[in-house]
C-alpha cells in the first residue's frame, strides 16, 4: 500500500470477509447517502476487491471529464457487455469513441424535435386512455410508454407498425428486468437457477432480439434512407476512419438504447407524477403553468423552452430519483491533488448520494423547485446524466420526453395517490416509486 493509499479512509461499517458489499446490497440507499461527509475519496471493500468511492464536484470532473480517456468503465460493465453486447454504454476505448461520434448526429436538436413528434402523440394516446376514477399502474404504464417512444423513434416507417412498436417497448421491458438481476450475480448463475417462468423470459428476449435483426434486415433491403434513428445509425460514415456500422453493431446499439433509454426515463417520469400528487403547492404552480403555456393545445417541442417550472420541478425529481452507483477503472496511474490513484483502480460514484447531500441540498428530501431559480452554484454538484465523453447521449431525448409527457398528462389529469397506496422507494438502478397506483382525476 502507498502513503497515498493510507491517507484515503476506510468508510464506516466494514465487516470481515464481505467488507461493505452486504451493506450496499442491501441498504442502498442509507448506505449510499451515509458515505457523504466521510471525505471526498473514501475506500470501500466489496468482498476482496478495493474500491475508492468518490463523492466532491472537483474529483469528479478530474475523473470523468479532464482524466476521460485515462478511465475505463469497470468490471460490472463487463458483466453487462455479455448480456446486452458492446454498445455505447459498455464499448470502451476507440470503438466507443468511433460510435459516439457516429451516433452524436442522432441526438442533435432537429432530429429531437422530430422524435418529439412521436412524444406527443404517445403521451396524449396513454392520457387518453384513462377514465376519470380509475387504478392506473402508472410505473408499469409509463415503463410501456418510454419503450414505444424509443421504438418508434428508431424506426418511423412501414417496417415497424404501431402494434410491432408497442411489443417491441413490452420485450424491452422484460431484457432490462433480467439484466439488472444477472448483472449482479457471477457469470452462468442466472442460468441454473430453478426460476418461475425462466423459459418464458428468455423466449421473450429471443423475440426482442429478433424483431431488431429483423428491422435491420429490412432497412438494408431497402433502397429508401430514413430519417430516423435506425436510419442514421445505418448510414452513419466515421469521418476520420470512413467506417459504417456492422449490423451486429447496430444490433447491440439499439439494444443499448433501450436499456439506457427506458428504465431511467420511466424511473422519471414515475418520480414526477408520485411527487405532484404528495406536494399540493408544488402541483399547482406546474399546472398553472401547463394551463398558460399549452392554453389548450398539446405539448410540442417549441413550448419546452416556456415549461420553465415544470423544469425546475423535473431538475428536482431528477435530482432525487437518481441512479444509485455508477463505476469507473483506472486504466492508468492518476494523480488528483494528494492522491495517486493505482492503474486498475476500481472507482465508484453515485449521483444519489451527490444530489442528497446536506451541504449542497439543504433539507434533501424536499421537493423544492425553487432552489433551481438561482441554481448555478449547484450545478457543479447535480449529475443525473453524468458528464464528460460518457455522460448520457440521451439528455435532450430525456428531457423533451419527460417535459412532453408530463404536460400532455396534466393538462388533462390530477393524478392522486389512493387511501391504501403501498408505494416504496425502491433502488434498482435508478430509484423509482414502486408500485405507483394513482387514480386519474379530470381536471
Ligand atoms: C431521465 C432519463 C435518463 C437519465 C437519468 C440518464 C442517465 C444516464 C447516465 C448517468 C449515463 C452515464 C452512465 C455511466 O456512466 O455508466 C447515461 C449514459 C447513456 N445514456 Fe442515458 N439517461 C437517461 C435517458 C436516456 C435516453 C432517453 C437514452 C436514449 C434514447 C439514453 C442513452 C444513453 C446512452 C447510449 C448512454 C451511454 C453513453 C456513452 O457512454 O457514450 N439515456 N445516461
Amino acid at each position: 500500500m502507498s502513503r497515498d493509499d493510507d491517507r484515503v479512509p476506510t468508510a464506516r461499517g466494514r465487516m470481515p470477509l464481505i467488507g461493505h458489499s452486504l451493506a450496499m446490497a442491501l441498504r442502498k440507499q442509507r448506505f449510499m447517502r451515509g458515505l457523504a461527509g466521510q471525505g471526498d475519496l473514501v475506500r470501500l471493500r466489496l468482498g476482496r476487491r478495493t474500491a475508492y468511492y468518490v463523492h466532491s464536484a472537483d474529483l469528479l470532473r478530474q475523473m470523468l471529464v479532464t482524466d476521460a480517456r485515462r478511465v475505463g468503465k469497470g468490471w460490472v460493465y463487463d458483466r453487462v457487455r455479455n448480456l446486452i453486447g458492446n454498445g455505447l454504454v459498455t464499448a470502451d476505448g476507440p470503438v466507443h469513441a468511433t460510435h459516439r461520434r457516429m451516433m452524436q448526429p442522432a441526438f442533435r436538436r432537429t432530429c429531437i424535435s422530430s422524435y418529439a413528434g412521436v412524444m406527443t402523440e404517445e403521451a396524449a394516446a396513454l392520457a387518453a386512455s384513462w377514465r376519470p376514477g380509475e387504478r392506473v399502474a402508472v410505473d408499469d404504464e409509463v415503463a410501456q410508454l418510454a419503450g414505444v417512444v424509443i421504438a418508434r423513434s428508431l424506426c418511423s416507417s412501414r417496417h415497424l407498425t404501431k402494434e410491432a412498436s408497442r411489443r417491441l417497448a413490452s420485450l424491452s421491458n422484460t431484457v432490462i428486468r433480467t439484466m439488472s438481476v444477472r448483472a449482479m450475480l457471477p457469470m452462468g448463475v442466472w442460468e441454473r437457477l430453478p426460476l418461475p417462468g425462466a423459459r418464458r423470459t428468455t423466449a421473450r428476449i429471443r423475440e426482442f432480439h429478433a424483431i431488431v435483426d429483423e428491422l435491420i434486415a429490412r432497412y438494408r433491403a431497402d433502397p429508401e434512407h430514413h430519417d430516423d434513428l435506425l436510419g442514421i445509425l445505418l448510414s452513419a460514415r466515421d469521418e476520420d476512419t470512413g467506417t459504417t456500422m456492422t449490423d451486429a453493431q447496430v444490433h447491440d446499439e439499439i439494444t443499448t438504447l433501450f436499456v439506457a433509454g427506458v428504465e431511467t426515463t420511466s424511473a422519471a417520469l414515475a418520480g414526477a407524477f408520485y411527487e405532484l400528487a404528495r406536494n399540493p403547492a408544488v402541483e399547482r404552480q406546474v399546472l398553472d403553468e401547463v394551463d398558460e403555456v399549452l392554453a389548450g393545445r398539446e405539448p410540442s417541442f417549441a413550448d419546452l423552452p416556456r415549461l420553465t417550472c415544470t423544469r425546475r420541478f423535473l431538475n428536482e425529481v431528477l435530482r432525487r430519483y437518481s441512479l444509485w452507483f455508477l463505476m469507473r477503472q483506472a486504466n492508468d496511474d492518476l494523480r488528483w491533488g494528494s492522491h495517486h490513484i493505482p492503474r486498475g483502480t476500481t472507482l465508484i460514484f453515485s449521483p444519489y448520494s451527490l444530489h442528497h447531500d446536506e451541504r449542497f441540498y439543504p433539507d434533501p428530501g424536499r421537493i423544492d423547485p425553487d432552489r433551481w431559480l438561482d441554481g448555478d452554484h449547484l450545478k457543479s454538484a447535480f449529475v443525473p446524466f453524468s458528464t464528460g465523453p460518457r455522460g448520457c447521449i440521451g439528455e435532450s431525448f430525456a428531457w423533451a420526453e419527460m417535459t412532453i409527457t408530463l404536460a400532455a398528462v396534466l393538462r388533462r389529469w390530477r393524478l392522486e395517490l389512493p387511501a391504501d397506496s403501498k408505494v416504496r422507494l425502491v433502488t434498482s438502478g435508478t430509484l423509482r416509486p414502486e408500485p405507483l397506483t394513482m387514480i386519474p382525476t379530470p381536471r
